[in-house]
């Protein structure tokens, strides 16, 4: 009873005592955004109304999951106009991304902003700010993004101590003195281009490309040119003193010849010299023309391609409702992605697939959905399982979504390598190069754990539903990563019932029902036509494709199984045995009947003990020729 009490009395006060707290804290944080917002005039309304949550109705606003914070600001083109006082963003003290880029900002950046102790990513760039930067950053910051401001003075030497920087931008202002020895370790992006930089480049900074210190006029060193040696030469350097004839009784003069040759050698040298510097700065206003003229390109290619292409159905007022999922980086809004140009990769089954370009390089693929039959609450909810289950390195992520009546998107990683399908089918002549064998399993196995790891992760119920070699595409290191994962779900059953039906495990055409094991199906044709390099069966119509497991075993029973392989595989030595293995594996993922397919985990393991072999085989090759007479027997 006692103890009962206690507990009771211990319960009471901590409500008593901190949920007081956790209010003051966001009334606090409010407070200092509603005197932001009164005293920067911004062109778009805000909402920032002090009646209304400050969490879920303002614009711009990303809170905390306990909902007691402000956790990220985010106004990039909203028309923001003057100076930020100080004391009112620095006094958000949760915040850890703050985005006012592309605004109107202007005067000195306050230094309670650029030190506040959890801010991870800053970026401001495209406004006006001027001064010094300020020299107190938090040490939290991995992203710092100033560029294309006015901001003057030196570069602090406080920016050596931000280790945990990935990319800094300060690029387009007017920063002038030497560069500090930045030894960070995770910096990948530098730009300090277009200021008025002087000095040798850090020797720490030299792996850096040029174009991260281009038209900074009077610096130098590598990946510049090199630094003249302007500084007292050293001895070593010094050039070796004229030897001049010296005849009897001309000690003191010169002899009209040597003088005339003296006065002639300044003259070319000065020439010379001058020459140099006329072309240094022709070369400057070269490359900066030429920069314009890109940028003018660039943004004419921008406005010639309809900004409609996705998102007509767009609602006004939902401008700003693309839903992010967390841990992603990207710091765009869906004007931003409305604004980007836009190119038609391809059209699926369930939309068309738009390769987007955004500023600063960003590029996403948007995918437009038609024909979604879920209500909005099971659409969040099937993309919130996408979005967790995405979470490999195997898997394309989704990294955000857009649901309204008229139209829904879906925003995912731009992956650089293409799919499996085209670099097994693309045009020979039109410079596709043979896919290699090591390559093909790799790409395999790749896609294999992407989608065992979505069946232990999503659950029973939960499947890729769309496995083809088309949605396997290929990372920077040519490994295989799944895409296009959980929507069949979404869609009204089998939109167009004919696409595709190649891969389609035998009791999903009969029930329209898919399992993990009809993933496992359509793995195994993958397999297949990795194997054979033969498309499978698009549509029931087109007679120059296979039904690809029909076609194997037929090929296979009549024992001639090196004929199935893909012509371009035979230059190849010493692999037949790991194709035969793999052509087994391929071959139990489409059995007929479900049981009898081994699960994912299965398959990968499998695969992994076929490269394993591969690994351990190589080196004794030339042994092995021996065993090419043996192919035929699977
Ligand atoms: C705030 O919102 C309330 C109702 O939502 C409205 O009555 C009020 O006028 C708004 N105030 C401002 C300053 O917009
Ligand atoms: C930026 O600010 C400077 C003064 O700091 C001013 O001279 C200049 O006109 C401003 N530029 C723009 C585009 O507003
Ligand atoms: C930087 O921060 C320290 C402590 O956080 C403070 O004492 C100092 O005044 C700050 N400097 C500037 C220039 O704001
Ligand atoms: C970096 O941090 C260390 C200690 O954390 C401090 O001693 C040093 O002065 C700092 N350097 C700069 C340039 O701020
Ligand atoms: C940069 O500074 C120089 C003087 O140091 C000045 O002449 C120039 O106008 C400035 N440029 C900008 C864009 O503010
Ligand atoms: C760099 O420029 C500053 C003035 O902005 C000058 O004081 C300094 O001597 C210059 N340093 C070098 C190495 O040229
Ligand atoms: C920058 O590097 C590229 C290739 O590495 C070279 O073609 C170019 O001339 C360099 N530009 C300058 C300004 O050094
Ligand atoms: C740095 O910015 C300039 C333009 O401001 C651009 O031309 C250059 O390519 C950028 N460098 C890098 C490494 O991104």
């Amino acid at each position: 009873m006692k103890f009962c009490l206690t507990a009771v009395f211990v319960f009471l006060l901590n409500i008593v005592i901190f949920l007081p707290i956790a209010i003051a804290d966001l009334e606090s944080d409010k407070q200092s955004l509603l005197n932001f917002a009164a005293a920067v005039p911004h062109r778009r309304k805000l909402n920032w109304n002090s009646t209304n949550p400050v969490c879920t109705s303002w614009v711009g606003i990303t809170c905390t999951k306990d909902g007691t914070h402000v956790q990220k600001l985010r106004l990039p083109g909203v028309g923001l106009i003057g100076q930020i006082p100080p004391n009112t963003l620095g006094k958000l003290d949760a915040l850890t991304t703050l985005s006012l880029r592309s605004n109107l900002l202007n005067g000195a950046l306050p230094s309670d902003v650029t030190s506040l102790p959890s801010l991870s990513h800053l970026y401001l760039q495209h406004n006006n700010f001027s001064g010094d930067l300020p020299a107190n950053f938090s040490h939290q910051l991995n992203v710092l993004d100033l560029s294309f401001n006015s901001f003057t003075g030196n570069i602090p030497e406080t920016v050596q101590n931000l280790t945990l920087l990935t990319g800094l931008s300060l690029q387009e202002n007017n920063l002038s003195g030497s560069i500090p020895d930045l030894k960070l370790p995770g910096l990948k992006h530098l730009n300090l281009s277009y200021n008025q930089l002087n000095g040798s480049i850090p020797s720490s900074l030299k792996g850096f490309p040029n174009a991260s210190f281009v038209g900074n006029l009077h610096l130098c060193g590598p990946p510049l040119q090199p630094c003249s040696p302007n500084l007292p030469p050293s001895p070593a350097y010094s050039p070796p003193p004229p030897v001049l004839p010296l005849k009897p009784g001309s000690k003191k003069k010169l002899s009209l010849g040597v003088i005339i040759a003296i006065a002639a050698g300044g003259a070319v040298m000065l020439f010379l010299l001058a020459l140099v510097i006329l072309c240094c700065c022709l070369k400057k206003k070269d490359d900066r023309g030429s920069g314009a003229s890109k940028g003018k390109t660039s943004s004419g290619g921008r406005t010639e391609k309809p900004k409609e292409e996705f998102g007509s159905g767009v609602q006004e007022p939902e401008k700003n409702k693309l839903v992010f999922f967390e841990g992603c980086s990207y710091n765009f809004d869906l004007e931003d992605l409305l604004r980007a140009s836009a190119e038609v990769l391809g059209k699926g089954s369930y939309g068309t697939a738009y390769k987007a370009v955004l500023e600063e390089s960003t590029t996403v693929v948007v995918k437009r959905l038609k024909e979604v039959v879920l209500g909005k609450k099971d659409f969040e909810q099937q993309m919130e399982m996408i979005g967790r289950v995405g979470q490999h390195q195997n898997v394309v992520p989704l990294r955000a979504y857009y649901y309204s009546k008229d139209e829904k998107l879906l925003v995912y990683d731009y992956i650089t390598g293409g799919s499996l399908s085209t670099v097994l089918h693309g045009n020979k002549a039109g410079g596709r190069t043979p896919l290699d064998w090591e390559t093909r399993v790799k790409i395999s196995l790749g896609a294999a754990r992407g989608i065992a790891h979505i069946h232990s992760v999503g659950g029973p119920k939960f499947t890729h539903g769309n496995i083809k070699s088309s949605n396997v595409l290929l990372n920077q290191d040519l490994d295989g990563c799944v895409t296009d994962l959980g929507l069949t779900p979404l869609m009204n059953v089998p939109a167009t019932p004919s696409r595709n039906v190649g891969y389609r495990a035998p009791e999903v055409i009969e029930t329209r029902k898919h399992t993990h094991k009809s993933d496992v199906y359509s793995f195994g044709v993958l397999l297949l036509e990795m194997l054979t390099g033969k498309a499978p069966l698009q549509s029931p119509t087109r007679d120059d494709m296979v039904d690809l497991p029909r076609w194997v075993q037929s090929v296979v029973r009549e024992e001639w199984t090196a004929e199935v392989f893909d012509v371009e595989l035979m230059r190849f030595q010493n692999i037949e045995e790991e194709m035969v293995q793999m052509l087994q594996i391929a071959m139990s993922c489409v059995a007929k009947v479900p049981e009898m397919r081994p699960n994912m985990d299965e398959v990968v393991r499998l695969i992994e003990e076929v490269r394993q072999a591969d690994t351990e085989n190589r080196p004794s090759s030339e042994d092995n020729k021996s065993k090419d007479s043996n192919v035929q027997t699977p």
